[in-house]
């Protein structure tokens, strides 16, 4: 079920991209397994805080910013205006199409999202992968039986846990990073 962020929401959002844009959100980007030609997703994009690092690193590949908000995928447009390896789509996970991307990514993204509708969300991503594709994580530590639930669902969907790592993130605490992969094929 869509839900709006309130004006506050935004502004504080917008506040915490200013504020730490390079510690926070550059520096997940920086990690992503990126060579510069994927076609990628940042799933529940938000105002394009990730995206905005994102984009610059697929001089020829593609970032489609996925958000089920359309307030959020407005202020996403805003933010990457000028970019032309960037496009927008408000949708749901079941409306992605299958096998189609290279990398996708969620942050701050699934601990929002109930566990009926994570039972729903998490195995269309991992359908949506290429044979091969790179699916990348960052939640807050402390949902600790939320991040079980997250890692049983992939796992059962077919992805496997590559590496996981535990990240300060300065103003939201503690977070855990995981990459999991569709097959072996591919290192990360
Ligand atoms: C906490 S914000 C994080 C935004 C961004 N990834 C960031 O780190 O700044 C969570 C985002 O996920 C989006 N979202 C929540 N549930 C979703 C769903 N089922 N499908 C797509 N987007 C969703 C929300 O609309 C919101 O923009």
């Amino acid at each position: 079920m869509t839900c709006e962020p309130t004006r506050l929401e935004m502004l504080l959002t917008r506040i915490a991209f200013f504020l730490g844009g390079k510690s926070v959100y550059q520096d997940f980007s920086d990690r992503l397994p990126l060579q510069g030609a994927e076609k990628v997703l940042d799933f529940g994009c938000g105002m394009g805080t990730v995206a905005y690092y994102t984009a610059k690193r697929l001089p020829q590949g593609h970032l489609v910013c996925l958000d089920i908000s359309q307030k959020w995928l407005s202020a996403c447009r805003r933010i990457l205006r000028g970019l032309n390896n960037v496009s927008f789509l408000c949708a749901e996970a079941t409306e992605l199409p299958q096998d189609s991307f290279d990398v996708i990514y969620c942050h701050f993204v699934l601990h929002d999202i109930s566990p009926n509708d994570l039972a729903i969300v998490i195995p269309q991503l991992a359908k949506s992968l290429k044979p091969g594709g790179i699916f990348v994580i960052r939640e807050p530590l402390n949902e600790a039986e939320t991040l079980r639930g997250i890692k049983r669902l992939t796992e059962h969907s077919g992805l496997l846990l590559k590496t996981s790592r535990i990240t300060h993130v300065p103003l939201m605490g503690n977070a855990l990073e995981s990459i999991y992969a569709k097959n072996t094929s591919r290192e990360v």
